[in-house]
C-alpha cells in the first residue's frame, strides 16, 4: 500500500535494526483517516474470503481492525491481554511469549463472542515473530471458527512471523513489507 509505505518513510524511525517507531501515525498518535485508508484495503484483499467476523488484539491492532470492521460492515472482537487467573465461564485463555518484550501473557477471549463456522480475518498492526497472531489464532480455532485471512499493517519480514503462518498454512496480507531497516534507512519488499 503506497500510502502506508510513504508515511513509514516520511515519519517513521527504525531506532535500530529490529525496531520501528511509527508513534505518530499508529501506535501512539492515530490518523485515523489513514485507518480508513487501511481499513478499505484490508476489506479489497479478503472481500472473497466469506468473512463473518474480524478479531485483533488490544491495544494497537484496534484502530486498523475497527476501520476494516466498519469498512466490511462486520462485528468486532478484541482478544484482551489479560493477566487474571479468574476465569468467568466460557473464557478461554492461551500464553504468548513476546521476543520483543521478552514476556509472557494472557490472550483471553469470551468464546460467546466468537461462534463455531465464523470465518475470521485476524487484524494486527505489527508481525515480528509471529507469537501473537499464533496465539490469537489458537483461541479463534478453539472457539471453534476458522481463521480466513490474516492483515497485517506492517511486517517485518526479515523477522520469522510472515513465513511461519504461511507455511502453516494461513493467507497472511501484509500491507507494508519491510525487507530490512536501520537507523537511516527502510527498504520494502518488492512486490
Ligand atoms: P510477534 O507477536 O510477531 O511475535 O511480535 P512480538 O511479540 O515480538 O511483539 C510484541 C509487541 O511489540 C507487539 O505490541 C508488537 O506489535 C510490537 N512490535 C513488534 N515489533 C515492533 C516494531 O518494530 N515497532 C513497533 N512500534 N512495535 C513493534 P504489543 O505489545 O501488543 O503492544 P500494543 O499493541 O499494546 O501497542
Amino acid at each position: 500500500m503506497k500510502t502506508l509505505e510513504q508515511r513509514i518513510l516520511q515519519e517513521g524511525k527504525a531506532i535500530n535494526r529490529d525496531v520501528l517507531k511509527v508513534d505518530m501515525f499508529l501506535n501512539h498518535q492515530v490518523d485515523v483517516k489513514l485507518m480508513y485508508e487501511i481499513g478499505a484495503e484490508f476489506k479489497r484483499l479478503f472481500e472473497d474470503k466469506g468473512i463473518t467476523r474480524v478479531v485483533t488484539i488490544e491495544a494497537s491492532g484496534i484502530a486498523p481492525a475497527a476501520m476494516t470492521a466498519l469498512q466490511m460492515d462486520l462485528p468486532l472482537v478484541i482478544l484482551k491481554k489479560s493477566h487474571s487467573v479468574i476465569l468467568s465461564t466460557g473464557t478461554i485463555q492461551t500464553e504468548v511469549y513476546s521476543f520483543t518484550k521478552q514476556s509472557t501473557y494472557n490472550l483471553t477471549l469470551n468464546s460467546a463472542y466468537i461462534k463455531t463456522g465464523d470465518r475470521v480475518l485476524l487484524i494486527d498492526d505489527f508481525l515480528a515473530n509471529g507469537e501473537a497472531a499464533l496465539g490469537a489464532s489458537r483461541l479463534i480455532e478453539q472457539a471453534g471458527a476458522k481463521v480466513a485471512g490474516i492483515g497485517i499493517v506492517i511486517c517485518k519480514s526479515f523477522q520469522p512471523g510472515l513465513k511461519k503462518l504461511r507455511e502453516m498454512g494461513y493467507a497472511v496480507e501484509p500491507l507494508a513489507n519491510i525487507a530490512e531497516m536501520d537507523k537511516d534507512f527502510v527498504r520494502f519488499v518488492k512486490e
